[in-house]
């Protein structure tokens, strides 16, 4: 468990523990609230109209494990418990916390109108804190997968494991948009460009299934309300100073794909928009969100999250009814809930806070604890125990590892490896260690070394896949290495790190251990292939020109299986980049479209070559050891500009005219990054005329057999090859010279050829 809040400890001991009782003389049965036939609206409100204050002050509480009893939760009416990284029951086995949660839910059955908890955890790379669970890769990793529908399977997955341990409600996904790799959350996000985090937001999907009183569905978060990926320096909790229109073209449109998806909560992030404390921002929590976005779900504090608005320890009224009164419905205490309690209780008894907000609150709670038939089912649901760490699980997960990896070098084709009579040589640090390939938040908080959980090590899924007259030789620091192996396998990068543990403010580069361990491989002349395992890009400019190969490994979690899967070739890399490497960590903060010079630019990812038989051993030279500003990219180069000067995903991706562009008071972008199988356009509208645009239509028409599948920050529609994306209330204006950003991911087969025009309300466009 998380030690960083026990200071709080003390406050939570001398806060007074008055509550005054419903009075209820029996329990309750029978009640319309009780009767599942009735709808969830009806039950919520008689259901409120039985509850006292404290009641719902309870409700609205959320306490940590490790801090609060069973009997807790029937003396103060909890309305929820949670688990943060680590916080487990003994033992942590799948039904040690089955049991735990039967406990709690127990405990709320004592209460008068036997209000069950629901009960919270970050599985947010699979169930990760329970030993045993299936490991998913981290999202980073999911991202350069491309690929939304595993995503969705990958929720289902852990929806499963989740249900089977009695956990009613992750907080995942992760939404952010990591715009500076310095920040120790970047491995969480999906990717820079908001397309990505939009397009794998059908993990909620998978979570919460197609209505979430079905079987092994759990409450999805959408986390970390807003722009925790867009502070400056990528300090985590730190301050995203941008403007308006970024934050809402950058930031917001995953949020807002969430809410389309039913999102049942959606989680405030620690930092602050502006000088502003997110936590206290009426603003973006009832405006936005709640107004705007039309959210319906909960909105949770992060850890203590409102205790950090004054910026001293232990919460005071002023904090909490600010907060309160931005819209937050229930608050993430570690240990100080009882404070929490009574200071809230003060604050609405004082008038600041008032009844009908408590009211909106407890019904936001409420609602999803009706719908997803806690009152019915309180307990674990024990059939899917056993889903915890299945073989099928694990199957979906090593699916994800092959999808997720980048190859982002490969000279002289030294990859793929022969699987038969081949002499390969294995070293690293991350080679044959579980921990470290699996990342922060994997049992405990911050992520440990070595065999925490069950799981195959990258090794072992190089040993597992090796053919006939092959030997596979291990040595973590590459001594023993001689000239007869045909090549060395280095895995090398980051270890387990968790938010602002793991921000880098100085260098990005690998660590003594792992040079000296590259060094010594290169120093028997064996080409080295580089298997990185870490959370985002590493400084690795200077050292990428000795390697003959490198994969992008991300944090794959336990089937390091496949890891080697791609090794063999047994499956060809389709991972794109879903951020950009940089040169140099100077050059942080870089994304795509910024027109910094990347070392591989966001989309890349190269494939092994089909046209030409691998070959069956591989070089044996030296590889190259010129500079990698000169050594582009070998295999498959990118198909136009080398990652040295403009990232290859831009320039091709704008249409180029066909015809003489025709004068209009609008000019059209149309950008696209393919990745075979399905896109992502980014499309840029501008108003150049001189009069201001009040409400829009865009329409083209594909010219190829193009699906709009998803769309963002537009209403999207499609008929035939005709295409319409309408403005929504934020964008709809555009004053002379304002552009706006909007996009969609859509499928095609054959060919995926640009359209060629477009109008806004009727009038031609410029294209480009
Ligand atoms: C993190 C959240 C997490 C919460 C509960 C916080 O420190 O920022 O992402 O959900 O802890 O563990």
């Amino acid at each position: 468990m998380r030690t960083r809040y026990l200071a709080l400890l003390g406050a939570a001991v001398l806060a007074s523990a008055g509550v005054a009782l419903a009075p209820h003389a029996r329990a309750a049965a029978g009640l319309p609230y009780q009767d599942p036939n009735l709808p969830v609206a009806t039950r919520v409100t008689d259901l409120l109209g039985r509850m006292s204050l404290d009641e719902k002050l309870g409700q609205m509480t959320q306490a940590e494990r490790p801090n609060a009893s069973n009997a807790d939760v029937t003396t103060y009416r909890l309305g929820s418990v949670f688990s943060g990284g680590g916080a487990a029951p003994s033992p942590n086995t799948a039904t040690g916390w089955a049991d735990m949660y039967d406990a709690y839910q127990r405990a709320a059955q004592a209460t008068p109108l036997q209000i069950p908890i629901i009960y919270g955890a970050d599985a947010v790379h699979g169930h990760n804190n329970v030993v045993g669970a299936t490991i998913f890769p981290h999202n980073i990793g999911l991202g350069a997968s491309r690929d939304p529908a595993l995503v969705q399977r990958i929720g289902r997955a852990t929806a499963e494991e989740v249900s089977g341990t009695g956990v009613d409600w992750t907080f995942s996904p992760c939404l952010c948009v990591a715009r500076n790799d310095r920040w120790g959350r970047t491995y969480e996000s999906f990717g820079e460009k908001p397309e990505l985090p939009t397009a794998m937001a059908t993990i909620i999907d998978g979570l919460q299934g197609s209505s979430l009183n079905g079987p092994a569905s759990v409450l999805a978060t959408a986390k970390h309300y807003v722009a925790d990926g867009g502070t400056t320096g990528g300090r985590d909790q730190g301050d995203a100073q941008i403007t308006e229109a970024e934050l809402r073209s950058i930031h917001l449109p995953p949020f807002q794909e969430a809410v389309r998806r039913n999102v049942g909560s959606v989680m405030i992030s620690f930092s602050s928009w502006n000088g502003q404390k997110l936590h206290g921002s009426s603003y973006l929590i009832n405006t936005v969100l709640k107004g705007e976005l039309g959210f319906t779900g909960f909105v949770v504090t992060d850890y203590n999250g409102i205790d950090q608005l004054d910026g001293q320890p232990g919460f005071t009224g002023a904090e909490v009814r600010q907060a309160i009164n931005a819209g937050i419905d229930m608050v993430m205490v570690s240990s100080a809930w009882k404070s929490f309690i009574d200071t809230l209780r003060a604050e609405v008894q004082a008038g600041r806070i008032t009844q009908a907000r408590i009211d909106d609150a407890n019904r936001r709670i409420l609602t999803k604890k009706f719908e997803l038939g806690l009152f019915e089912k309180p307990l674990t649901d024990r059939s899917y125990t056993g889903t915890v760490g299945s073989a099928a699980h694990r199957e979906i997960a090593r699916e994800a590892v092959r999808k997720s990896q980048v190859l982002l070098k490969n000279a002289n084709r030294v990859l793929p490896l022969a699987r038969d009579n081949n002499k390969i040589f294995v070293a690293g640090k991350s080679a044959d260690n579980i921990g470290y390939q699996s990342g922060g938040w994997t049992v405990t908080w911050q992520g440990g070394s070595g065999a925490i959980t069950p799981g195959t090590t990258i090794l072992q899924g190089i040993r597992a896949g090796a053919g006939a007259n092959t030997t596979v030789t291990y040595s973590q620091n590459g001594s023993g290495i001689d000239s007869s192996y045909k090549v060395a396998v280095a895995v090398v990068g980051e270890t387990p790190y968790a938010e602002g543990q793991g921000d880098r403010t100085g260098s990005m580069s690998l660590d003594a251990t792992d040079l000296n361990t590259l060094n010594t491989l290169r120093a028997s002349g064996v080409p080295v292939v580089v298997v990185l395992v870490s959370g985002r890009p590493m400084d690795i400019a200077d050292q990428v020109g000795n390697w003959a190969g490198l994969l992008a490994s991300w944090l794959p979690g336990t089937e390091g299986a496949g890891v080697a899967d791609v090794l063999y070739g047994a499956y060809k890399p389709t991972g794109k980049l879903p951020v950009t490497w940089m040169q140099s960590a100077s050059q942080q903060p870089i994304n795509d479209g910024d027109g910094k010079a990347s070392l591989f630019p966001f989309g890349f990812g190269l494939t092994y070559d089909d046209s030409t038989t691998p070959p069956t051993t591989p070089p044996t030279t030296t590889p190259p050891t010129t500079p990698p500003t000169t050594t582009p990219p070998t295999t498959t180069p990118p198909t136009t500009t080398p990652p040295t000067t403009r990232p290859p995903t831009t320039p091709p991706t704008t249409t180029p005219p066909t015809t003489p562009p025709t004068t209009g008071a609008c000019q059209v972008t149309y950008a696209v990054n393919d990745w075979g199988s399905g896109f992502t356009a980014s499309v840029t509208i501008k108003n150049t005329g001189t009069a201001a645009v009040n409400g829009w239509t865009l329409k083209f028409t594909f010219p190829g057999n193009q699906r709009v599948t998803q769309g963002w920050s537009a209403t999207w529609s499609q008929s035939g090859a005709d295409v319409t994306a309408t403005d929504l209330s934020w964008n709809g204006t555009l004053a002379p010279g304002a552009s706006t950003d909007i996009g969609f991911n859509g499928s095609y087969s054959g060919g995926n050829p640009r359209p060629t025009s477009f109008s806004l309300n009727g009038r031609a466009c410029t294209a480009g």
